[in-house]
């Protein structure tokens, strides 16, 4: 069993695949943090005050007089206004406005399985022998209200989960003004903390700093997870690299404003919370009333930061995206977007699907602008018709005709937005969020509908669907490309305006969950202006997510290599686009934009129209090749071998389960002297006792060879060069 419960010390230890993550009841029913690391024997001597901090079961009140004793204990889910003055996990406010809280130990059980969330994305199991959970109860009995704080642990796998939920008991109100998913209060801070930054056509560059005292954090205040921040960071043993070394992850299952902390204090513990930013948040729970945090997957490895990043790509392909496409190969697709922008017709489109089905591409996504009045950004957002003038066939027609030429057919919707200039406007320009008397902040001359009320979530719901039921649509791509501004609902009070920006991703989540149970033939694809919500929240509902509009090969490199850190390949879409580059004007070789794309889901977003044969050529050999590839890319252990934002090359490799297949990617990003040395690669993950082909090139070489001296890639020696080389097992040597 994974849970162990030792009730003379009244310890709790957890078992997830290789860790441990233990704590225990004090004397005084306080919940204390002991320890989250390698898998450890606990004796059930009582012999913990030393185990859980010196003053674990100190037999004074107060170990001195001028420290209280939460002050200097490690807290499970601290508190505030009773002596530890670091950062809360929550907060409440009671009738009377105070603020103080005190959670004591209550009850607790242990069972096989994990719950679901309500409302709420989650990792789930698919049986009852994949873990246990264990849920504490816990009061503050001056107030009434009752927690409890879910752990699931994985039994094979390195991951433990936490969330709370909040029950008030009592006759009267209570506002939450913090509500944290978990926090724990590691035992130094030795660490280095690791977390995924960017912008708009940047997501997910990867920043490492040492920790320093006081407080570091990351949020959104944006309304979606956003391209600035992932909820995601890790704390990193100052030895630990890709491939050894403790590191320690924190990834938030949530899609809207979030809260990551760290806080390092006097006794140099490192407290790390995360969930619901408690900026602009208050919750009222009215008596008997119930409010559930989302969950923080926490993974532990002693492999590096590799380890870390394979059991969340495993973790989460495998136990957070669901449906049909969880588990199968992703089509390879033509996208118009970056091919005509809003300037197509049904003949443009046509022709751009024939000549992809001559290259093998095997499914054509229709872009923005097929609907309403919509030629350009500034209307229509909302009116979820087909524009007969631009496909006078109606999407069945034009649906009909891309399916006899043989590709699959795929629409891009933007349901969450509302154009002033619509129709939808005209007759509910109350929908959007707003304020009375405010100026409504356009952003790509757009405004953001209001989730939190159920008629409008029912109309998304009933219009996507009405169109998705109208023509065989396999495909959807769901676009977000602003956020959230002027966060008010003139039909709530005045104190549950704050509860807005949570509402609004609870409806989100509402509408996704009744469309993809409604369709779920349909391949649903996350977006926002790019990669702005590329989170595990999405995740549950979309199995893959438009990593960023930039498409250029070379800022892919970044933007994908930074993404992997969390995220597997199969939820990583990557297009081949046309040179110059749209976004960065840069020029690299098609081949190199093949190589790139293909080490996530290969498609493609160009005019295939206006290419001369030889291009065409080569994309019908990519689309050939990763076929032949797909399975191992979206399915495989991924091991990266060089970081690009360190070295001047980026290279990864992708290795098939049973370690026969793998396929190792380079790519130069720029050459630094004129005449090359020689070049390894120092591959990772395969049988050092076996030998390999190296597929074309008649080369032999056994794991161990590989993996010590490497492979050669001197012949990279111009900038933006690149290559896939691809690894059978043949016997054993
Ligand atoms: C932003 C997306 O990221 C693009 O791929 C494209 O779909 C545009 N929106 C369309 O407006």
């Amino acid at each position: 069993m994974p849970i162990f419960f030792d009730n003379v010390n009244r310890i709790f230890h957890l078992k997830a695949g290789n860790c441990s993550y233990i704590f225990g009841i004090n004397k005084y029913d306080y919940m204390q943090h002991i320890y989250w690391g390698e898998q450890i024997e606990i004796s059930t001597c009582n012999k913990f005050s030393y185990i859980g901090g010196k003053f674990f079961n100190s037999p004074v009140p107060k170990p001195t007089n001028i420290i209280s004793l939460e002050e200097c204990t490690r807290s499970e889910y601290p508190f505030y206004g009773t002596g530890d003055f670091k950062a809360p996990a929550f907060q409440t406010e009671d009738e009377n406005g105070y603020t103080t809280n005190c959670l004591k130990f209550k009850s607790y059980k242990i069972y096989c399985g994990k719950p679901s969330l309500d409302g709420l994305p989650a990792t789930y199991m698919e049986n009852e022998n994949e873990g246990q959970t264990l849920e504490i109860t816990a009061s503050d009995e001056s107030i009434g209200l009752d927690l409890i704080l879910i752990y699931t642990v994985f039994d094979k796998m390195n991951v433990i989960t936490r969330s709370a939920k909040f029950i008030n008991n009592s006759s009267s109100k209570l506002k939450l003004l913090r509500a944290l998913s978990m926090s724990i209060d590691m035992e130094d801070d030795d660490f280095d903390y690791l977390q995924l930054w960017g912008g708009w056509a940047s997501e997910r560059h990867i920043d490492r700093k040492p920790l320093a005292h006081g407080i570091q954090s990351l949020e959104s205040r944006r309304g979606s997870s956003s391209h600035q921040k992932n909820p995601f960071f890790s704390l990193l043993r100052k030895n630990a690299d890709e491939n050894s070394g403790e590191v320690f992850g924190f990834s938030l299952v949530y899609s809207g404003c979030f809260l990551a902390q760290i806080e390092v204090e006097q006794f140099n513990f490192t407290r790390v919370s995360m969930g619901i930013n408690p900026f602009n948040f208050t919750w009222t729970l009215q008596p008997g009333c119930i409010f559930e945090t989302p969950e923080v997957v926490m993974v532990y490895s002693n492999e590096g930061l590799g380890g870390m990043s394979r059991t969340y790509h495993k973790l989460y392909r495998e136990r957070l995206c669901r449906g049909k496409y969880r588990d199968k190969v992703r089509p390879i697709l033509i996208n118009n977007w970056e091919a005509t922008y809003f300037k197509f017709n049904s003949q443009k489109i046509l022709n751009i699907v024939k000549d992809a089905k001559q290259l093998g591409i095997e499914l054509f996504v229709l872009d923005d602008g097929w609907f309403g009045r919509r030629n350009d950004s500034t209307s229509s957002l909302g009116d979820w018709k087909v524009n007969l003038e631009k496909i006078p066939e109606g999407l069945y027609g034009l649906c009909s005709k891309i399916n006899g030429i043989g590709l699959q057919f795929g629409l891009w919707f933007e349901p969450e937005m509302i154009s002033p200039d619509s129709e939808l406007y005209e007759v509910h320009p109350d929908w959007c969020l707003h304020i009375p008397k405010r100026e409504r902040t356009t952003v790509r001359d757009q405004l953001v509908l209001d989730l939190s009320r159920d008629e409008i979530c029912n109309y998304i719901i009933d219009s996507v669907g009405k169109v998705l039921k109208s023509a065989p649509i396999t495909y959807v791509k769901w676009d977000f490309n602003r956020e959230l501004t002027e966060i008010g609902n003139e039909l709530l009070p005045p104190d549950m305006q704050k509860e807005l920006c949570h509402r609004y991703v609870l409806g989100f989540y509402k509408i996704l969950e009744k469309l993809t149970e409604s369709f779920p033939d349909v391949l649903f694809e996350g977006c926002a202006s790019g990669g702005g919500r590329f989170d595990p929240g999405i995740l549950y509902y979309m199995p893959q997510i438009w990593a960023s509009d930039n498409t250029d090969a070379i800022s892919r490199l970044f933007i994908q290599y930074g993404t992997s850190i969390v995220y597997p390949a199969s939820t990583i879409s990557a297009h081949v686009s046309a040179v110059p580059n749209e976004q960065t004007h840069r020029i690299t070789p098609l081949s190199t934009r093949g190589n790139v794309a293909m080490s996530g889901n290969l498609g493609y977003e160009l005019d295939l129209n206006i290419l001369d044969n030889d291009d065409k050529a080569e994309i019908k050999n990519q689309v050939e090749k990763y076929k032949a590839l797909r399975y191992l890319i979206q399915k495989s252990d991924l091991y990266r071998l060089k970081n690009p934002f360190e070295e001047d090359t980026c290279a990864i490799m992708y290795v098939s389960q049973d370690k026969k297949d793998a396929a190792i990617f380079c790519t130069r990003i720029i050459c630094k002297t004129a005449f090359m040395h020689i070049e390894r690669l120092k591959l990772h993950g395969l049988n050092k006792d076996v030998l390999y082909e190296i597929v074309g090139e008649n080369i032999f070489s056994t794991g161990s060879e590989l993996m010590k001296i490497g492979l050669d890639y001197s012949d990279l020696d111009k900038d933006f060069t690149s290559k896939i080389w691809i690894l059978k097992a043949k016997e054993r040597c």
